[in-house]
């Protein structure tokens, strides 16, 4: 009854889908305010259309916030669905192959900007919530707080939690915002990396100055910056920050086994990526240095003169942003404390240096052995045919924790994307077998969580 509800509607859905791709909503770049508060409205409407009681904008210090819910019984458990509608920015544009916010599909996969990240699994939800409400299939109560400033460090969201402790009181969070290992494979996300954002600045002399007539007398920041970067790992891929590593948890080697037993193809891996070899901390396995173990990235680094040909300068600042990846037990606070006074302290005179901390969150373990991860689970083995395997991912969701702790709520984290989506890349897409094979388990969930509680 549901497959064929979601089949005959497959192309209707996949239309509503590609209205809400259009509109560019990208938090980070306030030219694009008005259409961040479009897609929030898109949803309100569609929300209300499939069949919510209540579904609304709610204005925050940033971009909006929507809110929904349809309760039908207050017997029954409650699912608070949450995800993000804004998306990272298209650039670099010219590798796109098709425009970022003109979607298209190209051998049964849809290519936009937030395909996968997160429009596309936000909108298996609606359909799911649309399907269920159509059907008569609802087992559970439904409530949707959708985001619009996830890809910013989701700064407005922890007041909103906050202040609507009530509205939002559920049994559990629902989130597809991670990938599966593949279509073959099924997985559950039950760890996500914490993470602390920082922007570094070093300034040398007080102007640029001629590279001819100054250099060799004089610190050149980018010189420094580079080396100064350089050193935060040692020759074992170790990050050198004193107490870097003092609270990271160390998994028991049945957990590590556990983890390993993952399929994870090293040949393919290189490949899709155009690498030769992988690098990283001795002593892990690629599946462990993305999931459990903290890392340290130069994101982006600038300075002196980078426009066409040449101007030999000695400029006066260079800068970069770092990133580095947490993992329980390690905090974003202490661990951008530990990283500034380091970097501090390994700056010679010649120059200064500012840390600016831009944004950060907590890591985050889901239980197994919750009654919401067993309703996961059996959704995957009724429409998989196969028992989903727990698995870390390495990228971060903040709110998790936030969630844990403001609303003393678990969540599972039931993602449909690949790894090969190319997430916050160009040409990021999203398989029409993932969005579709999604509304279905995310309904089988639905009936499984509501089986089993009380
Ligand atoms: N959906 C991603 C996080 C993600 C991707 C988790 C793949 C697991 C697998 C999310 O939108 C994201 O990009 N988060 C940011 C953090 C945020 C604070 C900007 C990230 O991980 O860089
Ligand atoms: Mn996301
Ligand atoms: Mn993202």
């Amino acid at each position: 009854m549901i497959k064929e509800y979601i089949q005959t509607n497959r192309q209707r859905f996949l239309d509503e889908l590609f209205e809400l791709l259009r509109i560019p909503s990208v938090s980070a770049d306030s030219r694009h305010k008005a259409d961040v508060r479009k897609a929030a409205e898109y949803l309100v409407q569609k929300l209300k259309a499939a069949g919510a009681d209540k579904a609304t904008l709610c204005e925050t210090a940033g971009h909006p916030i929507v809110y929904a819910e349809k309760l039908v019984n207050p017997a029954l458990p409650t699912v608070l669905v949450y995800g993000h509608y804004d998306v990272q920015p298209p650039d670099p544009l010219n590798l796109w192959t098709s425009p970022p916010f003109e979607p298209v599909v190209k051998d049964e996969k849809i290519y936009a900007r937030g395909a996968c990240d997160d429009k596309g699994q936000v909108y298996m939800h609606l359909k799911a919530f649309e399907a269920m409400m159509h059907l008569n299939l609802l087992t559970c109560n439904i409530k949707f707080m959708i985001e619009g400033e996830e890809e910013v460090g989701s700064d407005n969201l922890g007041t909103f939690v906050k202040e609507n402790r009530a509205m939002l009181k559920a049994d559990v969070i629902l989130i597809s915002d991670t990938s599966l290992i593949s279509l073959s494979t099924p997985s559950i996300t039950v760890g996500l990396r914490g993470l602390s954002y920082l922007e570094v600045e070093v300034t040398g002399p007080n102007r640029d100055l001629h590279s001819g007539v100054y250099g060799g007398a004089v610190a050149n920041p980018i010189n420094i910056l580079s080396k100064m970067i350089a050193s935060l790992h040692d020759e074992n891929g170790r990050i050198t920050i004193p107490g870097f590593y003092d609270k990271v948890a160390e998994l028991t080697a049945n957990e590590r086994e556990a983890l390993n037993r993952a399929p994870f193809q090293l040949d393919t891996y290189k490949k899709e990526l155009a690498i030769a070899e992988i690098q990283g901390e001795k002593g892990y396995t690629t599946l462990e240095r993305t999931g459990i173990r903290p890392t340290l990235d130069c994101n982006g680094i600038w300075g002196g003169y980078t426009g066409e040909g040449a101007k030999t300068v000695l400029p006066s600042k260079a800068s970069a942003k770092i990133s580095m990846r947490l993992v329980p037990n390690q905090s974003n606070h202490e661990i951008t404390e530990l990283f500034t006074k380091h970097f501090k302290s390994i700056a010679p005179n010649s120059v200064k240096v500012k840390v600016t901390a831009l944004h950060g969150g907590e890591p985050a373990v889901t239980p197994t052995n919750s009654r919401a991860y067993a309703a996961a689970s059996s959704a995957f083995e009724e429409v998989w045919g196969k028992t989903p395997i727990p698995t870390r991912d390495g990228g971060s969701i903040p709110i998790v924790s936030l969630f844990k702790k403001e609303l003393g709520l678990d969540t599972v984290l039931m993602g449909f994307g690949l790894d090969s989506d190319a997430i916050h890349s160009p040409n990021e897409h999203y398989g029409i077998k993932n969005f579709m094979v999604g509304i279905e388990t995310i309904v089988a969930f639905y009936k499984h969580f509501g089986k089993v509680v009380n």
